[in-house]
Parts: C-alpha cells; sequence; structure tokens
C-alpha cells in the first residue's frame, strides 16, 4: 500500500463564478482558469467588458459565459448566481474580486458616500455572493472561496480609511468563514495584492509607480494582475485542501519589508 496520496492540481472542469472580472485582477483570474480548463463565469458591472473577455475566451475553444452582476446590487446577486449554477450545473469556486478605489480625508465633504460606497462594494458584496453560492458550493467536492482585500487592510494610507476598513474587513469575514465552513470542507482564503498595474492604478503616473515601488516593495516594482491570479488559482487547487482562513499578500515583499 502506498503511503502517498495522490492530489489533484487541475481545476478542470471546475465551475468558477469571478465578480469584477471586466478588468485587470478579475479578467486575469478568468482567464487563467479558462486557460486550465475551468468552467468561468466572467460577470461585472460593466457587461459589455464582461461580454468582451468572455468572447475572447471562448475564441481560444475554452469555456466561458459573461453575465452583467452590479454587487451592490443584493437582488441581482442572488438572480446571477442562480443563473450561472443552473447554467453551469452547478458551482465549485467563488472569487469576491470586484472593487472600486477612491480616497477621501475623514473630514472631506464626501467621506460618509464614499464610506458607504466602498462598504457596500467591497464588503458587504462579499458575503452576498457567498451566502447565494452556498447551497451549490455544499454539492461540490472541491468547494472553494477567494477573497480579494487588499494591502490596506494590513497597513494604512492616510485619506485611504473608507477602503482600509472595507479591506480589513474582507479578512476578518475570511477567517471567520473559514472555521464556520471548514467543518464542510469548504475552504476560505484571503489574498491581499499589493501595488498591481490595472485599471484602477492607472491615475498614477510611471514615474510615481517606479519611485513607490522602488521604495517600498522587496522586488522594486509594480506586479502584473497575472502574478495574482495565479496565487489565486493556487488557493483553488483540489490539492490546496488543508489551507483555509489564509490571509495572503502578494505584494512583491511589500508587507514584509521593514526600511
Ligand atoms: P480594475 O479597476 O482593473 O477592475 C475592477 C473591476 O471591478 C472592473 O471591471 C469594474 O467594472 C468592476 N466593478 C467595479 N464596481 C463593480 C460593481 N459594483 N459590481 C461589479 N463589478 C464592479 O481593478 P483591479 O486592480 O483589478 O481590482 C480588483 C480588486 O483588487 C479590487 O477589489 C481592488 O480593490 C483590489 N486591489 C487592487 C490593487 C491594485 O493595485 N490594483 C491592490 C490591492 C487590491
Amino acid at each position: 500500500m502506498s503511503d502517498y496520496k495522490e492530489l489533484s492540481r487541475s481545476v478542470k472542469g471546475s465551475r468558477v463564478l469571478v465578480t469584477g472580472a471586466a478588468s485587470g485582477m478579475g479578467r486575469a483570474t478568468a482567464r487563467v482558469f479558462a486557460a486550465e480548463g475551468a468552467t468561468v463565469a466572467v460577470t461585472d458591472f460593466n457587461a459589455e467588458g464582461a461580454e468582451a473577455v468572455a468572447a475572447e475566451l471562448r475564441g481560444k475553444g475554452q469555456q466561458a459565459t459573461a453575465w452583467a452582476l452590479d454587487v451592490a446590487d443584493p437582488a441581482a446577486i442572488k438572480r446571477v448566481v442562480g443563473e450561472i449554477a443552473t447554467a453551469f450545473g452547478g458551482l465549485d469556486i467563488v472569487i469576491n474580486n470586484a472593487g472600486i478605489s477612491g480616497i477621501s480625508a475623514i473630514d472631506g465633504d464626501g467621506y460618509e458616500d464614499l464610506w458607504e460606497r466602498h462598504i457596500a462594494i467591497l464588503l458587504t458584496s462579499h458575503p452576498r455572493v457567498i451566502r447565494a453560492a452556498l447551497p451549490y458550493l455544499r454539492q461540490s467536492k472541491h468547494p472553494r472561496i477567494v477573497n480579494i482585500a487588499s494591502t490596506e487592510a494590513l497597513g494604512a494610507t492616510a485619506t485611504h480609511s473608507t477602503y482600509s476598513a472595507a479591506k480589513a474587513g474582507v479578512t476578518g469575514l475570511t477567517r471567520s468563514l473559514a472555521v464556520e465552513l471548514g467543518p464542510e470542507g469548504i475552504t476560505v482564503n484571503c489574498i491581499c495584492p499589493g501595488p498591481i498595474t490595472t485599471a484602477m492604478t492607472d491615475r498614477v503616473s510611471l514615474e510615481h509607480k517606479t519611485i513607490y515601488a522602488k521604495r517600498r516593495t522587496a522586488l522594486k516594482r509594480y506586479g502584473d494582475p497575472e502574478e495574482v491570479a495565479h496565487m489565486t488559482l493556487s488557493l483553488c487547487l483540489p490539492a490546496a485542501s488543508f489551507l483555509t482562513g489564509a490571509v495572503i499578500p502578494v505584494d512583491g515583499g511589500l508587507m514584509a519589508r521593514n526600511a
């Protein structure tokens, strides 16, 4: 009898829902999963962008379908998650990735509005998507949830308090749900990306990106969305069966660096 347990490193055939998949890390995640043979629900607030990503993947002979989904709309979450699970015959993996940025001083005029938007889109949407997906995840052989937070959940920047609070909430949510859903074999993990080149960081000039990355990261550069997407994929492998409640920086060493 062998004492070596074969664990699969393939997500082929897995049914995956990605939020905010029309751009940046969500799009890279959809691409990485589809390339590995998963069936991907490319969901986004931006319906045209989601359809473009799904069409691109289908053009490569991969399995992808687009859904318009605003994660700030609780009724839409329930409906769309149900539609996806029906169309795919189930759901194995949920990636809560959709996000927006924005800054305000604590005494800024727009603070209250930004707080509401950040909490709704960056935090409250996560448990809503998970609650809608749970009946289907419970039927899955390898159920996986990955929540995208940020290094702003682990350290903080002035004027980012609404964003930081929401992202720190995602880490707490991840740990608590890992403990709650662990007995059912559902893993819940969280990635904290550092500075990544996406539409969200477009407004930062290349010069400032370079200065910041050299000063703050160990690898001296911004990351690419694919570098986050591959960590997400790793957390969703059937072989990642003993990893749950983890909060993992994918940040070029930003959080490890002290000086
Ligand atoms: P991005 O701007 O390229 O993509 C975000 C996507 O989310 C877009 O396609 C957008 O349409 C979608 N979205 C926005 N609001 C939505 C809503 N209400 N419902 C559904 N979709 C919505 O940004 P990026 O960088 O790829 O962001 C992905 C996640 O990573 C976000 O949660 C962000 O907070 C987080 N993040 C980004 C970092 C970066 O440096 N780019 C660093 C740390 C975390």
